[in-house]
């Protein structure tokens, strides 16, 4: 196998996009442009990539060397056109490739995949060519350079379309973009590129004319899915083909065997793995590293960035992050899973429900209406609705333990630092301020107390008062209507 370099350019402007954020580091699906390039090209398993860069090289540079620790970055103060950059990323080489291939490929095609350009570079090699261009056919070839061919059909050049005469505007085969060079070729043909042309650019597409004049084999291998060379320049193109790569991504975990509801309403990143026989309802985006192990059924209306899900488990109407959740565990509807979340198997986070730092083992369960950070409930345990875990004093977070298959009251505060033990209890509305020894009940507040008749004193005259006078069996110990403090709620 022949060594291959590979260089990326990004050091342009990219003003259409409006934007503070150069445009390669635009994302979609996940991933920046530039990175799904990266990507890519990875899989061509490159012995050296070099990346050019410019504008906004202080952003685009360490996003690159992120991605790819061994990448060139090769430094384009000003751009003065392919040609120019391609000149200084061999220059940014210690020692420039003198055989093998040299692929040229652009930061913003996000939809570029790894089995076209190795279908190109085998291309390149079996022809045995100089250079080798990634061509298509499109309708509307306006802004690209045209392939130019002879009567027998030999491509002689590629003429920019500012330089295109009204013959040549009409061709409709273009150059993507991606070439293909052998290394030595390269090496030699670009100190003879110029830039006497319309835009006073050093176009790397001369490259072509140049090894016919020197009667060196060109081909041209056409790519029929012309939407991976396409670039984003502006936000409805980056929408446009953010929408395109997750149709795809979609349809590739349908053929997998993943169930897509609505595929129009499921956004999927392309580093997310799904099992055989997952189901995803309307409504969701799986985002990041998210993993989904078998027979989970996921949303509708769910956000998942980097989650782990176990088999099985059904998460409803759930936005999490950075959180595990164990296999035929229960999440939702409506719960927020913060970073650090661990659910174990068959475990329970129901309904308005928010997590944090918690761990929360087999079988245990927080079912309603819950706030749990920096927590650890074991195994088995039921924590009542309503109930706080207290773990931030104003200055310092705080950690509760809950013990195994305890059973905590509704409406209860756990005031870190706390631990209620194995197998305790809590009385509704408590407030655990000290430990709970295993197996014992804690309650809190003082006793209850009914003042008798305080409604018919105090609310005389309303439907209240007529309804404590007119319900006998409610009476209390001396024959008036049952009390209570104002304000007071049921307990659940
Ligand atoms: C280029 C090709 C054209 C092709 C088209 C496909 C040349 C001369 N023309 O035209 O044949 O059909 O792409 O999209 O190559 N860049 C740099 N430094 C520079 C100039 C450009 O890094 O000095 C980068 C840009 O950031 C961009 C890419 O190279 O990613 C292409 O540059 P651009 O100016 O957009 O080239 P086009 O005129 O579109
Ligand atoms: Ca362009």
């Amino acid at each position: 196998m022949t060594e291959l370099t590979v260089i990326v350019l990004a050091a342009g402007g990219g003003t259409r996009m409006k934007s503070k954020t150069p445009k390669v580091l635009h994302r979609i699906g996940g991933r920046s442009m530039i990175g799904h390039v990266l990507t890519a090209v990875g899989t061509l398993e490159p012995a050296r990539v070099v990346t050019v860069v410019g504008h906004q090289r202080e952003l685009v540079g360490p996003h690159v060397s992120e991605l790819r620790p061994d990448a060139v970055l090769a430094v384009q103060e000003e751009q003065l056109g392919t040609g120019h950059a391609v000149r200084i990323a061999l220059e940014a080489l210690d020692v420039p490739p003198r055989e093998g291939t040299v692929l040229i490929a652009y930061g913003d095609t996000p939809l570029l995949a790894g089995e076209t350009l190795q279908a190109f570079a085998a291309s390149h090699r079996a022809a045995g060519a100089a250079v080798s261009i990634l061509s298509g056919i499109v309708a509307n070839p306006h802004g690209y350079g045209r392939i130019v061919r002879d009567e027998a059909g030999v491509v002689q050049a590629i003429v920019e379309e500012k330089d295109a005469s009204e013959e040549e505007r009409a061709i409709r085969e273009i150059n993507s973009g991606i070439l293909a060079f052998d290394a030595a070729f390269l090496l030699e043909a670009i100190g003879r590129i110029g830039n006497d042309n319309a835009k006073g650019e050093y176009y790397l597409t001369d490259a072509i004319g140049l090894a016919r004049a020197d009667d060196l084999t060109v081909a041209a291998h056409a790519v029929d899915d012309a939407l991976q060379t396409e670039g984003a320049n502006d936000r409805v193109q980056l929408a446009e083909l953010g929408r395109e790569l997750n149709r795809r991504i979609v349809t590739r975990w349908m053929q997998a065997g993943v169930t897509v509801m609505d595929p129009a309403t499921t956004w999927i990143d392309a580093d997310v793995v799904l099992a055989q026989d997952v189901t995803i309802l309307p409504g969701t985006q799986l985002l990041g590293a998210t993993v989904v192990a078998e027979d989970a059924v996921i949303g509708p209306d769910t956000t998942l960035e980097d989650c782990e899900i176990g088999a099985g488990a059904r998460v409803v109407r759930t936005h999490g992050q950075l959180a595990v959740i164990g296999a035929s565990a229960t999440v939702g509807p409506f719960a927020y899973l913060r970073p650090g979340t661990e659910l174990g198997a068959k475990g329970k986070i129901g309904t308005f429900v928010e997590t944090k730092n918690a761990k929360i083992a087999d079988g245990a369960k927080v079912p309603h209406l819950s706030y749990v950070g920096d927590a650890e409930i074991g195994e088995g345990t039921n924590i009542g609705a309503g109930t706080i875990f207290a773990n931030y004093d104003g200055v310092n977070k705080h950690r509760t333990v809950v013990g195994k298959h305890a059973r905590t009251g509704s409406n209860n505060t756990f005031v870190a630092p706390v631990t209620i033990g194995d197998g305790a209890s809590t009385g509704g509305g408590t407030v655990v301020r000290r430990d709970v020894p295993a197996g014992a009940l804690a309650v809190s507040g003082g006793p209850q107390r009914n003042l008798a008749g305080w409604v018919a004193s105090r609310r005389a005259g309303t439907a209240q008062a007529e309804a404590a006078g007119a319900v006998p069996g409610e009476q209390s110990e001396n024959g008036q209507g049952l009390g209570g403090d104002p304000g007071e709620q049921a307990e659940s």
